[in-house]
């Protein structure tokens, strides 16, 4: 069967999208990868002042939080990932997820999307359903944290036979946009986005954030249940606290569940 006709990203569009911004960021396209988070991981970019930025049309092997994969189809989605270096002799930033969600989700509004919410820690979904993933994973040396490589997947257009597992369903840019922007515009877009929010969360943390997040919580007060390896708590979700760990109002108090290897779900 012939591949289905996509639109490849283009370095030259997205810097003309970040326009006064492009030289803030060292921009890496390939038509084909694994995984940009781990291509990320295994050849650390070298520290230049720019946040390096590794984006590919498709990967073969792509990675989701809780050893999920995340599936690829032609130009099913947007995929990249960005090395953030932390403060030097800093600690890592509490909340830091859950800013790239609040990034992404911005970028999203931007274009028009509507019903853009946040699922703690950091999906980004439209109208309750999936449009986007975040898997940040941290880098060490000599036993600190010293960066931390965020990877984004952003639905475009998922083909018909494309079955993705999410509990309330999972949907793209096509639905959401008529007609939806090129990934090289909505990848210059992100970046815009996540460049603003990490220096403003690099300098005041996640309480000068927390508040905007708040505002797109998809399950703000309603029963929900968290699901982890120790069991399972349930209880109504009552917001993110300034670290950006999840407070659930229990039967015996306030519960603060920090993001880990959880899953969360209306009860
Ligand atoms: C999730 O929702 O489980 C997280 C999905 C993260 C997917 C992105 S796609 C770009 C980057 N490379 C990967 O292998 N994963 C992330």
């Amino acid at each position: 069967m012939k591949p289905a006709e996509y639109e490849a990203l283009d370095a030259g569009v997205v810097a003309a999208a970040l326009g006064g911004l492009a030289g803030a960021f060292a921009l890496e396209v390939l038509p084909e990868c694994d995984s940009t988070n781990t291509r990320l991981l295994e050849n650390p970019p070298p520290e230049d002042g720019r946040i390096a930025v590794l984006a590919a049309d498709r990967q073969t092997a792509g990675r989701g939080r809780r050893g999920r994969a995340w599936q690829s189809w032609p130009g099913a989605s947007l995929t990249f990932s960005l090395q953030w270096r932390f403060a030097p002799a800093g600690s890592v930033p509490a909340g830091l997820s859950l800013v790239v969600g609040l990034a992404v989700a911005r970028a999203l509004e931007g274009l028009g999307v509507e019903g853009v919410q946040l699922k703690w820690p950091n999906d980004v979904l439209v109208h309750g359903r999936k449009l986007a993933g975040i898997l940040v994973e941290l880098v060490s040396a000599r036993g600190r944290p010293e960066a931390a490589v965020i990877g984004i997947g952003i639905n475009l257009r998922l083909p018909p036979e494309a079955a993705v597992d999410y509990p309330t369903g999972v949907t793209d840019l096509a639905a959401c946009l008529g007609p939806a922007p090129g990934p090289s515009l909505l990848l210059g877009r992100v970046l815009t986005q996540l460049h603003g929010l990490l220096e403003l969360f690099a300098a005041a943390g996640f309480p000068a954030l927390r508040e905007a997040w708040q505002q797109r919580n998809a399950f703000a007060d309603l029963p929900v249940r968290i699901l982890g390896e120790g069991g399972q708590l349930a209880g109504t979700c009552a917001g993110v606290d300034e670290d950006g760990a999840l407070l659930l109002r229990t039967p015996t108090g306030l519960s603060r569940v920090l993001s880990g290897d959880v899953s969360l779900r209306l009860a």
